[in-house]
């Protein structure tokens, strides 16, 4: 078996994993939430790398050829230090350390969102809304720079919204006052702002909200759609990849913490009964 491996500091990842299951649903795939250690994105940018590759080498360990980071903090914190550090030494090649073509390759989902974020937007104003540490990493400011120069980019941390979400308290009356918060901070940045990101894979929970609390002329873009759709069109441009991951159609579902917590948790991001198996870390 070489599933595509999913990887979140917790459930969030899931409602990217949904997306991709949705327009690839042949492939195996594993999803790893790293829930003991939950959250990632109040962490030291030192942190969240190791986190992250620990668990990506787990993944890689299982037999997964590609690992997706379903993860802001991750992909921002993360990511390059993997795929221009740790994979060329991990994978050498037979001269070296092999920075071409490892056999493995892990992607994020920043990347795939900035190219395409500026084409939504009328006014070339964006908002992203997004934990603390991809905030502070500038992630988002400089990749969009790269693909849409004269867009300007705002930036709100919300860093409530993550254990409304983990806590299941989403769709409480008490998440109103912190959706509203941020929404009324990063629109009064810019009032011409007409194209907001929630950039966080835990935030499409609190989309009712979000909805509620935004103008109606404001497009509020999730993930998991362009995530997919940039997955779909890599597995074409990279065929060996793509022969490589197996499709039987399994889906394994692990979790760092306890598998019965989130056995019943993570059916709300799934959508339908999950059941979880444990990783020791
Ligand atoms: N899933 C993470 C993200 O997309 C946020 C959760 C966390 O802080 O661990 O940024």
């Amino acid at each position: 078996m070489h599933p595509i491996g999913i990887f979140d500091s917790g459930y969030g990842g899931l409602t990217i994993m949904r997306e991709i299951v949705r327009v690839l649903p042949h492939y195996d795939y594993v999803y790893l939430g790293d829930n003991a250690r939950t959250p990632y994105g109040t962490r030291s940018f030192e942190t969240v790398y190791h986190y992250t590759l620990e668990c990506v080498q787990e993944l890689f360990a299982m037999g997964c050829p590609l690992v997706v980071l379903a993860c802001n903090t991750a992909s921002a914190k993360a990511l390059r230090n993997i795929q221009q550090l740790d994979l060329p030494a991990l994978y050498p090649g037979p001269n070296g350390p092999e920075r071409r073509n490892p056999p493995v390759r892990v992607l994020g989902v920043i990347r795939p969102t900035t190219e395409v974020i500026g084409s939504y937007s009328k006014t070339g104003e964006v908002g992203i809304l997004a934990t603390k540490g991809t905030v502070l990493s500038d992630s988002y400011v400089v990749e969009i720079e790269k693909f849409f120069p004269t867009v300007r980019v705002f930036q709100e941390a919300c860093p409530m919204w993550v254990p409304l979400v983990e806590n299941g308290e989403f769709d409480q009356p008490g998440a109103d006052y912190f959706v509203k918060q941020h929404i009324d901070r990063l629109l009064t940045q810019s009032p011409t702002i007409d194209t907001l990101l929630l950039a966080c894979t835990h935030y499409p929970l609190l989309l009712p909200k979000i909805r509620q609390y935004t103008p109606d002329n404001v497009t509020i873009l999730s993930q998991g759609e362009i995530v997919a759709r940039s997955l779909v069109d890599y597995l074409h441009r990279h065929p060996d990849m793509a022969t490589r991951c197996t499709q039987t159609g399994q889906r394994t579902f692990l979790t760092t913490d306890s598998p019965a917590d989130f056995s019943r948790q993570a059916t709300v991001f799934w959508g339908e009964p999950v059941v979880a198996g444990h990783l020791a870390l």
